[in-house]
């Protein structure tokens, strides 16, 4: 990473005291929604909505389906922010940019990040509109030296070398897990490892094996560096993949991945998806203190 790329403290620190100044809300937990998923902001009652290009020092969205709005509400009685809209590595921001917001989260006093996205899935079991669990994640771009956290470490919030053997939070995976028993929905849920490319291209054939030889059962072009972030800062992490198409394996498959079609399949699930972050937002201090 450049060093012009790097974002001081202050910086952080400047947007959220402004937040903090616009809204009397103070959140908890932290909802990021990928490509299709935006309705989960639409869900929040009480809303106070900050447009990106209002707030200082915010990354604009470029990506169609990801509105660029920041919303504060409540979900089931906890305060919460989504970001409507991620930025992603494809746009061109620097992963300093696409991270930003998570740090300003961390200022705000949010505990817990949900990361949502639309991916692709390798896994032969599972299904367009099949959702998914992060168990874990393999992330291309920081294994080839490309992280957020790259240059000099901002000690305020983190350390220099982050463990990262155990992020996804395994509390939540498990209430999770017993939410979609309850609902029925348990036969389209799993868990699974999430990989991070850097798009904005879909895989070839031989991407697509490689990343399923090497035991990956989904594939998108986010999430990774803001968990990475998320992590290094003490935040509690969630994460769920929405499977919008089965990547294409074989050359004799004619069906090709557009990004239309993962916006369809984002909408049919959006209810699904919506209920259980619901359920979890509001379980989720049920055992307190249960970060592993
Ligand atoms: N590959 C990468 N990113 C994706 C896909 C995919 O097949 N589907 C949705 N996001």
């Amino acid at each position: 990473m450049h060093s012009k790329d790097q974002i001081s403290h202050d910086a952080y620190q400047q947007t959220a005291d402004w937040l903090l100044s616009q809204t009397k809300l103070r959140p908890q937990v932290a909802i990021i929604c990928g490509s299709g998923l935006g309705m989960l902001a639409d869900a929040l009652k009480c809303q106070e909505v900050f447009p990106y290009s209002d707030i200082p020092g915010f990354p604009q969205s470029t990506v169609h389906g990801h509105a660029g709005r920041l919303v504060f509400g409540e979900l089931k009685g906890k305060t919460c922010v989504c970001m409507q809209g991620r930025f992603h590595m494809y746009e061109g921001h620097s992963l300093c940019k696409t991270t930003f917001p998570v740090r300003v989260f961390k200022l705000l006093g949010v505990e817990t990040v949900i990361v949502t996205n639309a991916a692709g899935s390798l896994a032969d079991s599972f299904h367009a509109g099949d959702i998914m669990i992060i168990k874990d994640h393999v992330n291309f771009p920081g294994l080839s030296g490309l992280s957020p956290l790259s240059g000099a470490n901002d000690d305020k919030f983190g350390p220099r070398f982050p463990p990262m053997s155990s992020v996804y939070d395994r509390e939540l995976r498990r209430l999770v897990l017993d939410i979609a028993k309850q609902m029925g929905v348990a036969h389209f849920l799993h868990e699974g490892v999430y990989a991070m490319v850097g798009g904005p291209n879909f895989e070839t054939v031989a991407e697509a094996r490689l990343l399923h030889r090497l035991g990956v059962d989904a594939v998108g072009m986010s999430t990774a560096p803001e968990v990475l972030v998320a992590s290094h800062c003490g935040l509690r992490v969630f994460g769920l993949s929405l499977i919008t198409n089965k990547v294409v394996k074989s050359y004799d498959d004619s069906q090709s991945v557009k990004h239309d079609s993962v916006l369809e399949v984002a909408a049919l699930r959006s209810h699904t998806l919506l209920q259980l972050i619901s359920e979890l937002v509001s379980r989720m201090d049920e055992n307190n203190n249960t970060h592993t």
